[in-house]
């Protein structure tokens, strides 16, 4: 998939992705393992090499953020374009295409960005069972260049407004191109367009699985890392995890997994982590209980960024000193996603990524000098989950909602204390557990509970009680980055309220966060 050239096995029957710089080449791949093939994505600078080690069954051009008509515009490698396989352009592989086989591709006059429709005009094989003549369907665009030309060979099979050769075929030499993004999801027959590609016109059987993305990952790790020793920070969320796991099949005891304990998880889940590590895998783990450190570090402490930074630091300082005991390693294995990976190789460079800064452990390789393995980084975190679940990971960890890394500490407005955090370990988990018995955890993306700063006056039995408010949250999202509440029903919030009152002493009035995200974060902090 990407980094290549690090690659040593690939089954036949691939699918050669030639990454031009879109923002989203990575969901092509996506689509295309969705269809049951195994693809990987090369830079177009590494294209060649990688087209010739392959040997694949056709070939996706992607998008870009360059015009053709530019001087040192991104090309198709001549041994791709006479090779005679299938190819599918999509936008700027679309032009790319024309540009190099013979069309015109003309620049500036008002592109098309965003939702538009097209008309369908002839058959091809990239429609069979989908699309037909005189039908319109919903594409999304996002052009400035179109083409205006077709080359020898080529006819047009659909039109939108602005784009006349919307879709063209060449169903001689199976070429077929679009001037649309079937890979986003606002196109919405976009991932059966591409199953017609891979399958119907590169006659590929759509069988691969994601064991064999495990078989292919192990071999990779096992290529980049060597005899090398590697350290993985586990955080008890699904990612890391999963990436540990991976690795620890690949390389077996080179991989040390170290637990720092803050002392800010829920409830039993450092018993959890350190079990299955420990027990069920048998990978090393060195678990360190740090409560203390955290916790003294976090008294008096109320303004948010402050408890951030002192646990971001903290994180490392311990992380880093336990690295050292064992030894060191020339590896950290991180359990970096898809959307982390904000930045898509540049089109005039080589595979180079850049990663968000926010990750749990960053800051680490640079000061230990270390290099990263990142074995789930062209993943979405359905697709974590569905490889975790391939390695027999079980169920609890594999579906767990996503826990960030300064924990609990940032949903306890103001001060943290050791107290606190065990009056909010016990709300919460009674709260998951509703959410649980009433078959509701796996449509949500997150739920949990915050314990405000914030006293009321209550009643119980015949006392008057003045204890703390707690705020439950839930939110369905896709990605993190926005998020809609979850609209429980009245008798279930009730049903939560009333059991965490009565059973979590600190605690005298419930209420329900109703914000969506934006306005809201996700986290109170
Ligand atoms: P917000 O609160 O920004 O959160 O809407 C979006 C998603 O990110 C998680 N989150 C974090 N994850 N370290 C992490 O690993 C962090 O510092 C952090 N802050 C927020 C949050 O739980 C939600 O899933």
């Amino acid at each position: 998939m990407r980094l290549t050239d690090r690659m040593t096995t690939q089954p036949a029957n691939s699918i050669l992705i030639v990454d031009f710089g879109s923002q989203v080449t990575q969901l092509i791949a996506r689509r295309v393992r969705e269809a049951g093939v195994y693809s990987e994505i090369a830079p177009f600078t590494l294209a060649e090499a990688a087209f010739e080690r392959m040997r694949p069954s056709g070939v996706i051009l992607s998008g870009s953020p360059a015009s053709v008509l530019d001087a040192d515009a991104p090309r198709i490698p001549d041994a791709i374009l006479e090779s005679g396989l299938p190819m599918l352009g999509i936008c700027y592989g679309q032009q790319a295409l024309m540009h190099q086989l013979g069309g015109e591709v003309t620049g500036g006059d008002g592109g098309e960005f965003g939702r538009a429709f097209i008309e369908i005009s002839d058959g091809c094989s990239l429609f069979d069972g989908l699309w037909s003549e005189g039908e319109r369907h919903q594409v999304w665009m996002s052009h400035g260049d179109k083409v205006t030309r077709l080359a020898e060979g080529f006819r047009p099979v659909a039109a939108s407004s602005g784009a006349p050769f919307a879709v063209i075929a060449d169903e001689a030499r199976q070429i077929y191109a679009m001037q649309f993004h079937p890979e986003v999801v606002h196109t919405p027959d976009g991932a059966k367009l591409l199953a017609n590609f891979v399958c119907h016109v590169c006659g590929l059987a759509g069988d691969w699985t994601m064991a064999e993305f495990r078989k292919a990952k192990i071999e990779e790790i096992r290529a980049q890392v060597g005899s090398g020793r590697v350290i993985c920070g586990l955080s008890g969320g699904v990612d890391s995890a999963v990436a540990a796991v991976l690795i620890h099949e690949a390389i077996g005891e080179q991989l040390t997994c170290v637990y720092v304990d803050h002392g800010l998880m829920r409830l039993g889940e450092s018993e959890q982590v350190v079990s299955l590590f420990r027990g069920h895998y048998n990978i090393p783990l060195v678990h360190v209980d740090v409560s203390a450190l955290f916790l003294g570090g976090l008294a008096g402490v109320t303004d948010p960024e402050a408890k951030r930074k002192f646990i971001g630091k903290t994180f490392i300082d311990v992380f880093e000193a336990e690295a050292r005991k064992i030894g060191g390693a020339e590896f950290l294995a991180q359990g970096t996603l898809y959307p982390d990976v904000i930045e898509s190789v540049s089109f005039t460079g080589g595979p180079s990524v850049t990663i968000k800064s926010h990750h749990n452990v960053g800051g680490l390789p640079e000061r230990m000098d270390m290099k990263l393995v990142e074995p789930l980084r062209e993943l979405f975190k359905d697709e974590v989950r569905a490889l975790g679940r391939e390695l027999g990971l079980p169920e609890v960890f594999v579906g767990r909602h996503p826990f960030p890394g300064p924990g609990l500490a940032i949903r306890i407005p103001g001060e943290v204390t050791r107290e606190r955090c065990d009056t909010l370990r016990k709300a919460d988990a009674v709260y998951l557990e509703e959410i649980r018995n009433a078959g509701l955890y796996d449509a949500i993306w997150q739920a949990f509970a915050v314990l405000l700063p914030v006293k009321t006056v209550g009643v119980m039995g015949d006392g008057r009680t003045y204890d703390n408010v707690c705020a439950l949250r839930a939110v369905t999202s896709t990605d993190g980055m926005t998020a809609d509440i979850y609209p429980f029903d009245a008798a279930f919030l009730s049903r939560v309220a009333t059991r965490i009152i009565n059973e979590v002493k600190g605690i005298n009035r419930v209420v329900y966060d109703y914000t969506s995200k934006p306005p809201g974060t996700i986290e109170w902090e």
